[in-house]
């Protein structure tokens, strides 16, 4: 195995930054409120109209696409505060709010008031219509995924990832992959306790007997042949997930080509988690929700087919099926195991230990003290 670290490491973080509120408050405000967040794919929004509703750090997001783009706004009427739109997901025609029938153009710019006479101007101030405009957010994409910030002026997308994350992101949620699985999970726990979960394999043995430990040709997490990055501002794990198992070896053959069989597992500091293998994408975003709760969205890409084949949509259906079923064992084996370790840290009286094993969970954690902490 290669890693970096040959002897135990100190566990960076207190108890404590894992349900303090004022540490969580300095959190938003160094790591996350400047960034940039996926918080949707493009293909929920395929058609004109076509919108989501999210929440990010307590603001919340109407996205829709019109005009061929997709635009994020504050879901909150300028009138007296009402949503706009409460369905997670839906399509409107236009803008307009439920309560008194204000109405939005495609760019927010209010456009209709009921009764317009009640609303006239006293002298000296301008016109409510021309002036009153949604708030609206930046938006990104890279590849498929749709990144929003809160940020009035943050940095380019592809800045804000780095350009190994960006270059990842862009390929492996391109539209040569289609989307076979969508969740959102809930977590009782701290944002962090599901990012450094999936960080180490040390806890493959003991949380997911059932699933991954069972299954070491096809899934050799204690393989010799396993390595880690630590980089600047993501880490990644490495492995030949597949190449000694010849059906897997076949089943890659036949959908992509004569690839390399390789897993790569990369996360970008602060909560973006990404898997490749060469014919699924994994994409898992933990935003946090609270001091002690926090949500995943959770999405899974199959590659379409390369070149893309007639006589491979049976056998890429079958796939798409047994891998969302095999991941949602995986995510459910290790959801089991969040509310214990929030249990947990309000409780500790001390600090934690890491092994080599989990050098990942360091990286990230030396990483955010240090953002949390700078001047
Ligand atoms: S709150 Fe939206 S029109 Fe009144
Ligand atoms: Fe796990």
């Amino acid at each position: 195995m290669v890693f970096i670290h040959d002897t135990r490491l100190p566990h960076v973080l207190e108890p404590g930054c894992y349900h303090d509120p004022g540490w969580y408050e300095r959190e938003l405000a160094a790591v996350f409120r400047p960034g940039w967040h996926c918080v949707a794919t493009l293909d929920e929004l395929p058609r004109e109209g076509d919108f989501v509703t999210r929440e990010l750090f307590g603001a919340p997001l109407l996205l829709r696409r019109a005009g061929g783009q997709v635009r994020a706004f504050r879901n909150v009427c300028a009138h007296r505060f009402s949503a706009l739109c409460l369905a997670p997901s839906g399509r409107a025609a236009s803008l307009r709010c439920p309560y008194h029938g204000w109405t939005y153009a495609d760019d927010g710019a209010l456009t209709c008031v009921p009764d317009p006479a009640s609303f006239a101007s006293p002298p000296g101030k301008s016109a409510l219509i021309g002036r009153v405009k949604l708030t609206a957010h930046p938006v990104a994409c890279a590849g498929q995924l749709v990144f929003v910030s809160l940020a009035e002026q943050p940095a380019p997308l592809d800045q804000w990832l780095g350009a190994r994350t960006h270059e990842l992101v862009t390929r492996l949620f391109s539209i040569d992959y289609q989307r076979v699985l969508a969740r959102t999970i809930e977590h009782p726990c701290n944002w962090k306790i599901p990012v450094e979960n999936v960080l180490e394999t040390y806890h493959v043995d003991e949380l997911h007997r059932g699933w991954l430990a069972r299954h070491p040709r096809l899934v050799p997490v204690f393989d010799e042949q396993i390595e880690h990055e630590l980089g600047d501002g993501f880490s990644e794990y490495r492995d030949r997930m597949g190449a000694d198992f010849p059906p897997y070896r076949a089943l890659v053959r036949a959908l992509v080509g004569p690839v390399p069989c390789r897993y790569r597992h990369h996360h970008a500091f602060p909560n973006l988690i990404i898997g490749e293998t060469p014919v699924l994408s994994f994409l898992q975003v933990v935003t946090p929700t609270g001091p002690a709760s926090s949500r995943s969205l959770v999405r899974l890409y199959l590659h379409r087919g390369a070149p893309a084949r007639a006589w491979t949509a049976p056998l890429r259906r079958l796939v798409g099926a047994a891998a969302s079923w095999f991941l949602n064992g995986v995510l459910r084996e290790d959801a089991a195991i969040y509310e214990a370790v929030q249990t947990g840290v309000r409780g500790s009286d001390r600090g934690g230990v890491l092994g080599a094993r989990e050098e990942r969970v360091w990286a990230f954690q030396r990483w955010l003290a240090d953002s949390v902490t700078a001047p």
